[in-house]
């Protein structure tokens, strides 16, 4: 692997410190990443996968704060890279269209081409034509599966012998501890104690350690940050990792590829990792379709900091829509999301339970709350602009129980 550049990062920008990906770098210095190499290196993990391309240059520049402050519609991306600065060392690189299309060569053959799937039915209910990608059919049962296996396949020999660390709710643990397993590395995943039995076993499952934490009392991102550092693990941060947000932005590229002319995107919201990638994927492809993005109302985060014009906290309500209880948009996905999304729109339980139902008895689908509360705004809400459009749907997982499933649909 001697002399593969991966990335060259010229730091511009007003701040200290700038980190990337599994970058690092002091103000004014350039620094050089080599990734794995598949003819010089036989630990390439991933078969059938090529390694990164070799000479990525990035070049990092500070904008104004207040190109973030208000999400604008059918603005399309810069095509240069940018650092948005918000203030003192904290940085955050946006992904670009080219960081999506290599997480899509890595992934090829590993991660599933999942399908599109429409009803007549659903399309009657939505007023619209529905183009469902259908991603409770994914390896691993969700999206997460993509932005996991990219991150794992960039890791060099050094960074696989020590293993990976996550923190998660659940699908992410499980996508995580899968890619570990399939690039011959361990994992140790950090758990709330209230996951849904069914995602602790799946992750068990795949061979990694879990370690529980109380949702309400600890702070999973510090505990998986000592983890990291007392066994010298690489940290897979859940949206927050740009090498995550471009696997997950695969979704967006693939259902483009798959539909023609779509006028929008509707994409279901956690910390905004599968948003900002799709959002990247689709204004690249066409900047005129207009991407929304959906969140419970129990976790309107997005909603209140595209209200707010910058990033606010909320206090999680209890909501069924486990994936999705974040009480802030991510540091590095909003910069992506705020500029990119045309509006974020919020549904209630009752909503997505019906929209469950609905996917279950005309689609065909079983699909977990989270994954059904994009189709559950397109349907329950009055969104007269959309009438007789083509818009995209992600159902963004499948990972649900039987008797959780029963509980709910009945
Ligand atoms: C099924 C499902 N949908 C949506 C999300 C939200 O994804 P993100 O955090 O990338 O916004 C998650 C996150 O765990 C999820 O599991």
């Amino acid at each position: 692997m001697a002399g593969r550049v991966f990335a060259r990062l010229s730091v511009t920008t007003a701040c200290d410190t700038l980190r990337t990906g599994q970058l690092t770098a002091q103000r004014g210095q350039t620094i050089t990443h080599s990734p794995p190499d598949a003819s010089a290196d036989t630990s390439w993990p991933l078969t059938g996968i090529d390694p990164p391309p070799n000479a990525v240059s990035l070049t990092a520049t500070s904008v104004p704060t207040s190109d973030i402050r208000r999400p604008a519609s059918g603005v399309r991306r810069p095509a240069s890279w940018r650092l948005l600065v918000r203030g003192g060392p904290r940085v955050s690189p946006v992904i670009l269209i080219d960081d999506i299309h290599r997480a899509a060569e890595r992934l090829n053959g590993v991660a599933r081409r999942t399908p599109v799937i429409t009803n007549p039915v659903i399309d009657s209910l939505a007023g619209c034509q529905v183009f469902l990608k259908a991603e409770n059919l994914q390896v691993t049962g969700a999206f997460k599966f993509r932005g996991a296996c990219n991150a794992v396949g960039c890791m060099d020999t050094d960074q696989l012998s020590g293993g990976v660390v996550a923190f998660s709710s659940g699908n992410h643990a499980k996508a995580v501890a899968t890619a570990a397993q399939l690039c011959r590395t361990t994992a140790v995943i950090v758990m709330p104690t209230d996951a849904p039995p069914e995602k602790v076993d799946g992750t068990k499952a795949a061979g990694a350690r879990v370690v529980f934490y109380d949702r309400f009392g600890e702070d999973r991102a510090a505990i998986a940050a000592e983890i990291a550092e007392r066994e010298g693990r690489l940290l897979i941060a859940p949206y927050d990792n740009p090498l995550v947000m471009a696997g997950q932005g695969t979704v967006g590229l693939e259902l483009m590829d798959q539909v023609t002319n779509l006028d929008a995107l509707f994409v279901c919201v956690g910390g905004g990792g599968l948003l900002a990638g799709c959002a990247t994927a689709v204004h690249a492809g066409s900047g005129s379709v207009e991407v929304f993005g959906v969140e419970p109302e129990a976790s309107n985060d997005h909603a209140l900091s595209a209200a707010a014009g910058e990033r606010v906290a909320v206090q999680v309500q209890p909501t069924i829509a486990d994936g999705q209880q974040v009480s802030t948009p991510g540091r590095l996905t909003w910069p992506v999301t705020a500029r990119l999304t045309k509006a974020f729109l919020t549904v209630s339980d009752a909503e997505i339970v019906a929209t469950m139902k609905l996917l279950f008895e005309h689609a065909k689908l079983v699909v977990e709350p989270s994954g059904a509360s994009a189709l559950a705004a397109l349907v329950h809400q009055d969104l007269p602009d959309l009438r007789g459009k083509r818009v995209g749907v992600t159902l963004s997982g499948g990972n649900i129980s039987p008797d959780r499933f029963h509980s709910l649909v009945g």
